[in-house]
C-alpha cells in the first residue's frame, strides 16, 4: 500500500482518533484473568490490539466483537486459560509479545509466540533475562529474537528487579508474571515510563504499591472483572498535533484524547518548540485523565529535547521529526537510543527519509540533530512502520512538492482509518498500490 499525498492543505475539523493501543491490549489481558464479564468501549479495533484479542480466544478466551469498539471479555480467572495448541503469531505487536511472554511463563502448559518479519528482529531477552530470574523456562531464538518458547515452570518467585531500559513493556511483563510468582516482585524504573499497567491493575482490583519509581505486588490475588473506557490514543493524535502546528491556518480540535501524565512528552515538547495547544474539558475516564485538545498552526523553533521527556513520548519521536523539518532553527535529540529498536530503527528511517526531502540532518547512536526550514518531495519507505508513515503523511502539508510513501500497510496496526481520517481533516492523501 502507497500513500501519495499533494502539498498544501491545512487541518480543520473536530475528530476523534481510535482508542489507546496500550490501553486496549491490557483491557484484554486483564478482562480474561478476572473472574466475571469485563466490558470495554473504545477498543483499538488495529491489528496489534486484535493480535492480543486472538491470542486470548486460542487460549480459551470467550470474547465478544469488536463492535463499534465496544467489546465483551468473559473471564476466565486467573487460572482459567488454556494451551492454544498452535503458535501463537502476534504480528506486529512487540506490546503482545513482551507482555505475554510474562504471563505465559506463569501457566502450566507451553506457548511458543512468534511474528511477522519486524517483530522477529525485536530484542526479547529484555523481557527473557528477568523472567528467568523469577524462574521462567523461556528460550528465544538466535541473537534473543523471537520465537519465544515458553515452557511451564516449577512456579515463578518474586524478584526485585532494576530495570536496564526505561520500558513499559518490560516492568509490565514482570507485573504480569509477577501475579502468579511467590512472595513480591519488585520493578524499579530508571526513568518514568507508561503506567497504564499498574492503573488497570488497581481498576480490577489488584493492590499494588508504587512509591516513586519503585513498583510492588505479592502474587496470588485475584482480579475482578470491571467496564473499561478506552480514551483515544495520544500517540495517534500526535500526528495530528504535528500537522496543525507546522500547516499554516490549521484549526483542529481532538477529541477524548488520554492525557496520563507519563504520555504526554509530545504536547510538552511541541509546546517547548512554540506550539499553541489547548487543553480543554479535562475529565476522568476509566482510571485514565482525558482531554479535548485544540492545536493551531503556530511558528515552531528548533529546542534541546529534555532527556526527562524522552520515555514520555517514546512513540511520538518520528511525528516530532517532522515537527523539527519545520522549525526555524536545530533541534537535538539525544538519549533515545531505543527508537533504534522500534517497528523500524527509528532514527535511521526517518534520517534517510528527511534526506530524501532535503532536510538536512545527523543521525548519532541515540539520536538525532535536525535542521529546520523548507523541503522538496519524494519517494519516502516507510520501511512498513506505521509511525514512519503517518509522520511523513503529515510532511507533505508542508513541502513543496508531492510525497509518495511506501508500505503503508501496517498504519492499520494502531490507526485503521488513518487515510479516510487524515483526508477528512484537510490532507490532499489518496491511497494507491505499490504494485
Ligand atoms: C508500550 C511501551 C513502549 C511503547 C510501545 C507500547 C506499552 O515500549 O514504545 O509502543 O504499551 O507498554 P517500551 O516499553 O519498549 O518503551
Amino acid at each position: 500500500m502507497l500513500y501519495q499525498v499533494s502539498p498544501g492543505g491545512q487541518l480543520s475539523g473536530t475528530i476523534r482518533v481510535p482508542g489507546d493501543k496500550s490501553v486496549s491490549h491490557r483491557a484484554i489481558m486483564l478482562g480474561s484473568l478476572a473472574e466475571g464479564t469485563t466490558r470495554i468501549r473504545g477498543f483499538l479495533e488495529g491489528e496489534d490490539a486484535l493480535s492480543t484479542m486472538n491470542a486470548f480466544r486460542l487460549m480459551g478466551v470467550h470474547i465478544d466483537g469488536p463492535e463499534n469498539g465496544q467489546v465483551i471479555v468473559h473471564g476466565v480467572g486467573m487460572h482459567g486459560l488454556k494451551s492454544a495448541g498452535v503458535l501463537i503469531d502476534l504480528g506486529n505487536s512487540g506490546t503482545s509479545m513482551r507482555l505475554l511472554a510474562g504471563l505465559l511463563s506463569a501457566q502450566h502448559f507451553a506457548s511458543c509466540l512468534v511474528g511477522d518479519s519486524s517483530l522477529m528482529k525485536r530484542p526479547m531477552l529484555r523481557v527473557a533475562d528477568p523472567l528467568r530470574l523469577m524462574g521462567a523456562m523461556i528460550h528465544t531464538g538466535e541473537k534473543g529474537y523471537p520465537p519465544l518458547d515458553i515452557q511451564p515452570s516449577e512456579g515463578l518467585q518474586g524478584i526485585e528487579y532494576e530495570l536496564p531500559v526505561a520500558s513499559a513493556q518490560v516492568k509490565s511483563s514482570l507485573l504480569l508474571a509477577g501475579l502468579y510468582a511467590s512472595g513480591e516482585t519488585v520493578v524499579i524504573e530508571p526513568a518514568v515510563t507508561r503506567d497504564h499497567t499498574e492503573r488497570m491493575l488497581k481498576a480490577f482490583g489488584y493492590s499494588l504499591n508504587v512509591s516513586g519509581s519503585r513498583i510492588s505486588l505479592a502474587g496470588g490475588g485475584h482480579l475482578k472483572a470491571c467496564n473499561i473506557e478506552i480514551p483515544a490514543d495520544i500517540s495517534s493524535a500526535a500526528f495530528f498535533m504535528v500537522g496543525a502546528s507546522i500547516a499554516k491556518g490549521s484549526d483542529i480540535i481532538l477529541t477524548d484524547v488520554g492525557i496520563n501524565p507519563t504520555r504526554t512528552g509530545i504536547i510538552d515538547i511541541l509546546r517547548l518548540m512554540g506550539a499553541d495547544l489547548s487543553i480543554l474539558n479535562q475529565r476522568q475516564a476509566g482510571g485514565e485523565p482525558v482531554a479535548d485538545i485544540r492545536v493551531r498552526s503556530a511558528k515552531l523553533h528548533g529546542v534541546k529535547i529534555p532527556a526527562s521527556l524522552v520515555p514520555l513520548a517514546i512513540d511520538e519521536f518520528p511525528a516530532l521529526f517532522i515537527a523539527a523539518a519545520n522549525a526555524c532553527g536545530q533541534t537535538v535529540l539525544t538519549g533515545a537510543e531505543e527508537l533504534r529498536v522500534k517497528e523500524s530503527d527509528r532514527i535511521q528511517v526517518m534520517a534517510d527519509g528527511l534526506s530524501i526531502l532535503g532536510v538536512r540532518n545527523q543521525p548519532m547512536p541515540d539520536g538525532i540533530i535536525i535542521e529546520g526550514g523548507g523541503y522538496h518531495g519524494g519517494v519516502i519507505d516507510s520501511h512498513g512502520d506505521h509511525r514512519i508513515a503517518m509522520s511523513f503523511t503529515m510532511a507533505a502539508l508542508c513541502a513543496s512538492e508531492p510525497l509518495s510513501i511506501l508500505d503503508c500497510v501496517n498504519v492499520g496496526t494502531s490507526f485503521p482509518g488513518f487515510a479516510e481520517l487524515a483526508f477528512q481533516a484537510g490532507v490532499q492523501l489518496q491511497v494507491g498500490d505499490s504494485a
